[in-house]
């Protein structure tokens, strides 16, 4: 306990009300304690900070903001000190607007790539995103600004997010799904951690004791504040018990009298509920800082936003050095991207950023030969095929032609998950069209996530620009015309086509769970040890200059489990052009018991080369770099024997190779083979994992063999009860009214109104602060069940009195 002294002040009543949020974004402050309240507010990719004085214009009446690129293009610069300075960056706009916490980063893995939220998450690999994720924490906290580290655990997609249960058994978890997490937490110490909507294993994150108290607080030595996800609340008193502090956003008081309810009926102990206080309290002492006035400067932000970009967006391609463009050559400028961006994703990470600029207007600044062409309409999938020939014809005159195609704003969202990997049919019309008739065709690839790219082939270079931030454009512009050499690399593998992503036979699950069957076999983990073929692999990333590789050294050829081992090697800037290089180290456990995957990413480094200069690279392994977790013995273990040690430029391109022997100092333990029982998991045969290896692995017997009929309680979801009559009617009316509310816009549709029918009736509660009573809930459930209409409507009908007054202070804090 850090803060004894303040807590005995404290009475049950105050204690139980620190513990849920004031309002939206507030917690509560103790005046007589000289604690302020101090206000959250979403990242991570900008400032979303909702704004009192709301103009309609504004998106979601956010203050204006810097918006930088988001987390899947961040990622791919794979370089902690640009992640660190951009931490620093919105440190300084949260300082400026007085919020004292940074609802992110998020760190969730990406299982499967059409993910809606996978633009929000770094990557694939739980190395890396943990490692960004901490040189991210550690610049935002740096400026005395906490962060929430999100979504705790195991959210791996929109579909049902917030009524699923994810069942995966723990070596699985601990390897890949909350190993990011791990490094996050242990080296970014970040504030706050924000627990996840879905449950896990049968529990949900926000009350799971597992998962909170057991591996976040008691293994990682966790002493901040775990906040729910805006809604995750299921029972306050069982929360607290599990290690959760606070409430968001707050009920409006119900949270704190269940508190107080629960430690006078002795169903929570007054201890528990104590240290959890004492969590919300140092928040509020360390936060106290961030209070003081200070301004930022907006422009130079822009440019921090424009030099993330530059350094992260990955060249995919670039055949006959058809990049960077030949000073004074004529170029069609092709696809309304060029003039109207996708730069930002949809959702609570929407920012309201006020200076986009765009690579059509950059190029001409930059004094470039272009003519555009619109090529689309960027709200239609269909080709217009007088746009399309219009384009064509320019392209057939041109020495070049660079074509904006992508992911618009409808296809992905927090919310909902793609359906697929393809990208509007206007767009590829758009590249197949032009590449065939101007054999320089170059196309830059917008949206959060990997698509397919039949049309691939036929062009000579891609540029994946991600979602770039508002200052893309300049971005590309400067990439293109070789201002700035690329030096981004992917932080996920591009795979041929959807059905070749592991997740793809067990994505997004039953209606209420969903299986991580194919373990640990996520992205090239899968790919290369199933050594299945992929469009771009993970860790690929080309320069307008090249590099040599030479000189692997190994510390030692022989060391145990508790030594390190220095691994060092030269990268030289062979080509004329300074640039970067992102070497990576992978470990291979050459035989092993255990099924491991082919290799794994262990270390990495980006470093900055003048033509011809040659540097050292210097990385250590400890243990982890080795070791697997073994379920037997709730550890890592290393199984003893010989290790490759992997040195690249990509997963695929390994250029140097040396052994390593490591030997365990654990005795005698027993690793897990499950040669026998479940042998598709030595050849990553994800396809084949059948119930009873799913069984094995997860070391006891499948908890959703028997689907249990479905009975509408206040934890379904409104999608849930379609197939009664009710539920049919109701969801009807939903949909009409957000399709009204949308004005015409497909994007904010699709996104409200599946938030609307997937979110729990438990939720209406606390996402309308208490204006939705308990009471009120019970009557929806019993119209849904078909169990008495009226009583319901009668129970509706009865708290619209008490909720009518608790409107007011809801409106104003949203
Ligand atoms: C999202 C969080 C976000 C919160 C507050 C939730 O729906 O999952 O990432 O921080 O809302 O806006």
């Amino acid at each position: 306990m850090k803060h004894p002294e303040l807590i005995s002040q404290l009475t049950l009543e105050e204690k139980a009300m620190l513990c849920s949020g004031k309002d939206y974004w507030h917690l509560h402050g103790i005046d007589r304690l000289q604690l302020k309240s101090i206000m959250v507010s979403d990242g991570p990719h900008g400032l979303r900070k909702h704004n009192d004085k709301k103009d309609k214009t504004d998106v979601m009446g956010s203050v204006p903001a810097v918006a930088f690129p988001t987390a899947s293009l961040t990622a791919c610069s794979w370089d902690e000190d640009l992640l660190y300075k951009m931490g620093q960056t919105l440190g300084e706009e949260c300082l400026a607007e007085k919020v004292s916490v940074l609802l992110g980063p998020g760190i969730n893995m990406k299982r499967s790539p059409v993910c809606g939220r996978n633009f929000e998450y770094f990557s694939e690999d739980p190395y890396l995103a943990g490692k960004i994720a901490a040189a991210f924490i550690k610049g935002v906290q740096d400026k005395g600004v906490g962060t929430s580290l999100k979504h705790y655990a195991a959210n791996n997609q929109e579909t049902r997010r917030m009524t699923i249960d994810t069942v995966a058994d723990e070596r699985t978890l601990r390897e890949i799904y909350l190993a990011g997490f791990e490094t996050a937490v242990k080296e970014g110490k970040p504030w706050t951690v924000m627990n996840a909507y879905n449950k896990l294993n049968g529990t949900y994150c926000a009350e799971n004791d597992w998962l909170l108290n057991g591996v976040l607080r008691r293994d990682w030595g966790f002493d901040g504040v775990v906040v729910t996800d805006w809604g995750a609340e299921n029972e306050i008193d069982k929360g607290i018990a599990a290690g959760q502090s606070l409430e968001m956003p707050g009920s409006n008081g119900l949270g704190a009298k269940k508190l107080v309810a629960a430690v006078n009926a002795g169903t929570l102990s007054e201890e528990a509920l104590d240290a959890r206080v004492d969590d919300i309290i140092d928040l509020l002492m360390k936060a106290q800082d961030s209070l003081t006035d200070c301004e930022y400067d907006k422009a130079a932000h822009h440019e921090i936003a424009r030099e993330i970009a530059e350094n992260s967006m990955v060249l995919l391609k670039n055949e006959d050095g058809v990049l960077p463009l030949k000073p004074g050559a004529r170029i069609c400028l092709a696809g309304e991207m060029a003039q109207h961006p996708r730069y930002q994703g949809a959702g609570s990470s929407q920012i309201n950023a006020k200076n986009v600029d765009c690579a059509l207007d950059a190029m001409l600044k930059a004094g470039a030969g272009i003519v555009y062409c619109r090529g689309y309409d960027k709200t239609k999938d269909i080709t217009d095929l007088r746009l399309l020939k219009e384009a064509v014809e320019c392209a057939k005159h041109t020495d070049a032609a660079v074509v904006f195609i992508g992911l618009t704003e409808e296809y992905e969202s927090e919310g909902f998950d793609r359906e697929n990997l393809t990208i509007p049919r206007s767009h590829v019309d758009l590249v197949n069209a032009i590449a065939g008739v101007n054999k320089n065709t170059v196309v830059v690839l917008s949206g959060g996530a990997p698509v397919e790219m039949p049309w691939e082939p036929k062009v000579k270079a891609i540029l994946n620009a991600y979602l770039g931030g508002e200052a893309g454009g300049e971005a590309v512009t400067n990439l293109l015309l070789g201002k700035v050499n690329p030096s981004g690399k992917l932080a996920e593998t591009y795979p041929l086509k959807f059905s070749d992503n592991p997740s793809y036979y067990n994505f997004p699950g039953e209606r209420t769970h969903v299986e991580y069957r194919e373990s640990l076999y996520i992205g090239y983990r899968y790919y290369d040890t199933a050594k299945k073929e992929v469009k771009y692999p993970f860790g690929h990333g080309l320069s307008y200059t090249k590099f040599e590789y030479s000189g692997l050294k190994v510390s030692k050829k022989k060391i145990k489990d508790t030594d390190t081992l220095t691994v060092s090697f030269k990268v030289k800037n062979a080509g004329g052009m300074a640039g970067a290089e992102i070497a990576q180290l992978y470990v291979k456990d050459a035989e092993s018991t255990a099924f491991r995957p082919e290799k794994e990413l262990k270390g990495f480094k980006k470093v900055f080369l003048a033509p011809g200069e040659e540097q050292t690279v210097t990385l250590t392994l400890d243990k982890r770099a080795f070791a697997y977790y073994n379920v037997n013995i709730h550890d890592w273990h290393v199984e003893s024997g010989k290790f490759e040690i992997l040195v690249g430029a990509s997963s695929r391109d390994i250029r140097l190779t040396a052994a390593v022997q490591v030997d365990s100092t654990a005795g005698e333990v027993e690793i897990p083979d499950l040669r026998a029982e479940a042998p598709a998991y030595y050849t990553a045969d994800v396809q084949e994992i059948t119930d009873e290896a799913f069984e094995a692995l997860l070391g006891k017997p499948l908890p959703y063999r028997d689907e249990a009929p479905c009975r509408i309680t206040v934890n379904s979801s409104l999608e849930e009860a379609q197939n009664t009559p009710a539920g049919k009617k109701i969801n009807a009316m939903l949909v009409g009214l957000f399709r009204a509310l949308s004005k015409g816009n497909p994007a904010q549709e699709k996104m409200m109104t599946s938030m609307a029918l997937q979110i729990p009736i438990r939720c209406f509660i606390s996402m309308s602060m208490g204006v939705f009573t308990e009471d009120m809930a019970e009557g929806l459930c019993q119209i849904l069940n078909g169990e008495g209409t009226m009583k319901g409507l009668g129970r509706i009908v009865g708290g619209i009195g008490e909720a009518v007054k608790g409107i007011g202070p809801l409106m104003s804090s949203i």
